[in-house]
């Protein structure tokens, strides 16, 4: 199964059944990631992103169409084998950071390899230190995630998905609380595990960082699409956009006079 890719996704959907909406999220999407590769996703707010990485990440499953990882369709695989691959092979940066209020930001680190054999507890605590010294956070190791600020959450919740040195990360919007400086940081740290080998997948709104990617892939509207197109839909969002900053700055002066 080598020559296959190690992602392969073909004409999958996804839909969110809530009380009475139905939100189609991803619709006909077809992708396939090698091994190895380093991919970006980007698109609108509300375009598919999340849900796209979720399934990638077998958090979710898509309601229609195929996925395979490594060969086998994602449905074969059973949930313990499934929770064994998110644990040992995918590392997987929330949007919303996702730390464990309880733990501290060492113990959020260190929790990918409590499934590891034969790795102790001081050991999985030096390895969490170290990742936490990666992203310039060693100094709050026995600090709970309430008590630091966005970015620092959201540099702890890096170094969660690094610590193990997964085969696949998958990283959504890994910088969107950073600074230029710490997102640098950051990219830099994706591109060394790239370099191990690594397949990388990350969303960013931000063009300087998806140009760290060999390959970056448009969602709209649940839908990939090319470049040509995505050129085309963000200069009539730009328009709309701006048709509603300057309403909104129509109606400040209106109360303010
Ligand atoms: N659990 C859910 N239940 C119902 N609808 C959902 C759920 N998760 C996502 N959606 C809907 O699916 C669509 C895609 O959401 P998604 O989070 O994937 O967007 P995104 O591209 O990541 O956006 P952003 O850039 O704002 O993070 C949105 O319309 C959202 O409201
Ligand atoms: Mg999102």
């Amino acid at each position: 199964m080598s020559s296959s890719p190690l992602i392969e996704i073909e004409n999958m959907s996804k839909v969110f059944y809530t009380d009475e909406v139905e939100t189609h999220a991803l619709s006909d999407v077809g992708l396939h990631i090698d091994s190895g590769e380093y991919v970006s996703i980007g698109g609108p707010s509300g375009c598919g992103k999340s849900t796209l990485l979720s399934i990638l990440g077998l958090l979710d499953t898509p309601s229609n169409g195929t996925y395979r990882l490594n060969g086998v369709p994602v449905e074969d695989i059973d949930v313990y084998e499934r929770a064994r691959i998110r644990n040992q092979e995918i590392g997987f940066v929330f949007q919303a950071f996702n730390l464990i209020g309880e733990l501290t930001v060492a113990e959020n680190v260190a929790m990918p390899l409590v499934y590891r054999d034969g790795v102790s507890k001081s050991q999985r605590l030096k390895l969490a230190e170290a990742a936490l010294e990666r992203v310039a956070m060693a100094h709050r190791v026995n600090h709970y995630p309430a008590q630091l600020s966005g970015g620092q959450q959201q540099r702890v919740a890096v170094a969660r998905a690094l610590v193990g040195e997964p085969k696949i990360l998958l990283a959504d919007e890994p910088t969107g609380n950073l600074d230029s400086r710490n997102g640098e940081a950051v990219m830099a740290l994706l591109e060394e595990l790239h370099a191990h080998g690594a397949t990388i997948c990350v969303v960013t709104h931000d063009p300087r960082y998806a140009e760290f990617a060999q390959r970056s892939v448009h969602l709209f509207d649940g839908r990939i699409v090319d470049e040509e197109t995505i050129h085309k839909l963000r200069e009539e969002e730009d328009v709309r956009i701006r048709k509603l900053i300057d309403n909104a700055r129509e109606s400040t002066l209106a109360a303010n006079t």
